[in-house]
């Protein structure tokens, strides 16, 4: 008896975790969903050289950039996606 109330109780811990990670990656996207762009590349862009002007290089450039940056800047996917379409249009 003893150990099904000890197997409850974990599967209910498991749970209530499992919930609260959901929970917690949601808000960090939402954070993230919420920032434009242009924000994100102002926040991550000139921590190591001046804000580069979208006009500098073509898209496809950018593109390219925008890859070999977010291993340098060490942001997600969806960041770099956001800054290089902000940087292509305003290219
Ligand atoms: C951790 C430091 C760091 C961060 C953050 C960073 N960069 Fe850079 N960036 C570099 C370094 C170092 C270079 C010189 C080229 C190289 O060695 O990669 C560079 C070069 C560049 C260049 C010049 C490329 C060329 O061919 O002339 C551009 C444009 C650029 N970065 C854009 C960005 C953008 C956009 C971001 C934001 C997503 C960013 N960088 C974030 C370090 C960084």
């Amino acid at each position: 008896m003893k150990a099904i109330t000890n197997k409850i109780f974990l599967t209910i811990l498991v749970a209530f975790a499992a919930v609260a990670c959901v929970f917690d990656s949601c808000v960090a996207s939402k954070a993230v969903a919420a920032k434009s762009g242009a924000q994100l590349w102002g926040e991550n862009c000139q921590r190591c050289h001046n804000t580069p002007s979208p006009s500098t290089f073509s898209p496809d450039q950018w593109k390219t950039i925008g890859m070999h940056m977010q291993t340098r800047a060490l942001i997600t996917d969806v960041e770099r996606d956001k800054i290089v379409s902000f940087l292509q249009q305003r290219n």
